[in-house]
């Protein structure tokens, strides 16, 4: 059944295209390292930096630097993300490195004086900018899980910044996509659009001004990025633009370390990360909804109902309940507890398919753009990074004279409880706007381990639509067999709750599919692709990687 995306594209070129889709369709496999992210020269950094002794953790951090050169986008410095380690021995952390709010940010600041959502304030310009996180959570990663050292694993992206890269067609095409926002401010403008010549790809790209902050950074760790002339370089450009943050925001920040969250699921186990990210609660609740059921196949409409009930329940209690947890009570062991899935199991299994729901009550039992890299080392170590800047190039603004743009965080935060963000996610009271708050993510780094070895490594972009990125393709790959590339490439579709759409890719789904959910009462929305998943699948017999970047992006697994 799940062949059916392959046979609909290669049937008709015969069997000259069989060897061709069996070429397509195999992940590439490495005995020692793998790298998938969604930058070719970024993946190829990693694997330089496994090949050079590094573990996991080095070759992540050094991800994480090259793709805010090669992929501005989405990789940054001036922005934040969830980093999941799980090492060999058997211990596992999440690094949370989300922007927070600045001090003097409050729960109106994008609301007028009527009342109104204050258009495009929490998505362009400063004044939509948490304090970044990225610097001092790579940092606190290298210092605390890599062995190389900061200035080693620094220096791909200090030299792909300083000696250019050749831009690539999708880099070429996205920052001429984003040019009315970009060309808003001097920076970004002279930067990434040289004042409207726009890159051409093939062209090579220099950032001198990147490659100064990048190694300050080297030489001084987090401290040349929230202290000294980078710093200063922040809060002038607030200045200049009117935004909130200061050298007292910047010297505040500092990543968390906090336990995953660990749930069950037909004898894996799955972490993922905890608030301020909803990612790894909501997975784990829809998969303990999930667990005993019956899904036979993955474009069915019987599985697909199934699963489109279970995030319509996650989602609903996503905006209910979840926020920062340092800042407001999150019932985090409620709704991921098997009692409270059990009794909405019950509810999906005795109800019309898309009946109106509200957020459940677990007190009642007991008990554009964004991207995801994952790397796998030759020890048996895993990461799974998510970092974004929000929106395809955060806020647009470039931080003048440190060569680097700003997220556009904010935006995540209940601007306006209950009206819809960016993403079209309602949220409530508990994702309020507050000072130093972190705004709620929907990024789901994720590891799943099989008889406590490692099995699969994954997460994915694509704002609201990240967690049911996760489970599908969780869920393609353990329960529905594919390999690691199929489970990737299938078909998605997605459902939030609210708005009340289902969202189906447009290419993949059978006609006889589409009009059963139609006709089950399902608002079907056909759109082009969703989410650019990254994954690393492992042999646990054999220890072989199979790596797997999205076919819907540019991206690329690179192992050795
Ligand atoms: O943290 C979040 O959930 C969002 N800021 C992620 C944004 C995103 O994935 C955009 N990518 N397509």
């Amino acid at each position: 059944m799940y062949f059916s995306l392959r046979t609909k594209l290669f049937l008709p070129l015969a069997v000259l295209a069989s060897v061709v889709s069996a070429l397509c369709f195999t992940p590439l496999a490495g005995r020692h390292g793998m790298v998938a992210s969604s930058e070719p020269i970024a993946s190829e950094v990693g694997v330089e930096v496994l090949r050079d002794g590094g573990n996991a953790v080095d070759a992540a951090v050094a991800v994480g630097f090259a793709l805010a050169v090669t992929h501005p986008v989405a990789g940054n410095i001036g922005g934040g993300g969830f980093m999941l380690i799980r090492l060999a021995s058997g211990e596992s952390v999440v690094v949370d490195y989300r922007e927070a709010a600045p001090a003097a940010a409050s729960r109106n600041m994008y609301v007028d004086s009527k009342g109104d959502l204050i258009a495009h304030a929490s998505t362009v310009g400063v004044l939509s900018a948490g304090v970044p996180g990225t610097v001092a959570g790579l940092a606190l990663a290298e210092e605390k899980y890599g062995k190389l050292g900061l200035a080693r694993v620094i220096a791909p992206a200090v030299r792909l910044a300083r000696d250019g890269f050749a831009v690539s067609y999708s880099l070429s095409q996205s920052l001429g996509q984003e040019g009315d926002r970009l060309s808003k401010f001097d920076a970004s403008r002279r930067i990434f659009l040289r004042e409207g010549r726009y890159y051409e790809p093939g062209e090579t790209f220099r950032q001198p001004e990147l490659a100064e902050t990048l190694e300050a950074i080297a030489h001084q760790g987090a401290k040349g990025f929230y202290e000294g002339p980078v710093a200063q370089a922040i809060v002038a450009t607030m200045q200049k633009y009117h935004g909130l943050i200061t050298v007292q925001d910047l010297a505040r920040y500092h990543p968390i370390l906090r336990r995953p969250l660990v749930g069950h699921f037909r004898g894996y186990e799955i972490l993922s990360v905890p608030p301020p990210s909803s990612g790894g609660v909501a997975l784990i609740e829809m998969l303990n909804i999930l667990e005993p059921l019956d899904l036979e196949s993955p474009d069915s409409f019987e599985s697909m109902h199934l699963m489109v009930e279970a995030m319509r329940h996650a989602y609903a209690d996503r905006g209910a309940y979840l926020g920062d947890a340092d800042f407001t009570p999150v019932p985090v062991a409620r709704l991921t507890s098997p009692a409270y899935a059990a009794k909405l199991r019950e509810e999906i299994l005795h109800s019309k398919p898309d009946a109106p729901i509200a957020a459940g009550n677990p007190q009642a039992v007991e008990s554009s753009q964004t991207t995801h890299y994952s790397v796998v080392d030759d020890d048996g170590n895993a990461v799974a990074n998510t970092y974004t800047l929000n929106n395809g190039y955060g806020s647009g603004v470039t931080v003048e004279g440190a060569g680097f743009l700003l997220n556009d965080e904010m935006d995540d935060f209940a601007a306006k409880p209950g009206s819809p963000n960016l993403y079209g996610l309602v949220q409530g009271e508990a994702n309020a706007i507050a000072p130093n708050k972190r705004p709620l993510s929907s990024m789901t780094p994720t590891v799943i381990l099989q008889d406590g070895k490692l099995r699969l490594v994954l997460g994915s972009p694509g704002g609201g639509t990240i967690i049911n990125t996760v489970l599908e393709v969780l869920l393609n790959n353990l329960v529905f067999k594919m390999d690691i590339l199929q489970a990737v490439s299938f078909p998605r579709f997605h459902h939030q709750w609210m708005p009340d759409r289902l969202i189906l890719e447009r290419v993949g789904f059978s006609a006889d599919t589409i009009q059963k959910l139609r006709e089950a009462g399902y608002q079907v929305d056909l759109r082009g692709w969703m989410g650019d998943c990254e994954a690393i699948e492992i042999d646990p017999q054999s220890g072989w990687k199979f790596g797997a970047s999205d076919p819907r992006a540019g991206g690329k697994a690179v192992g050795y």
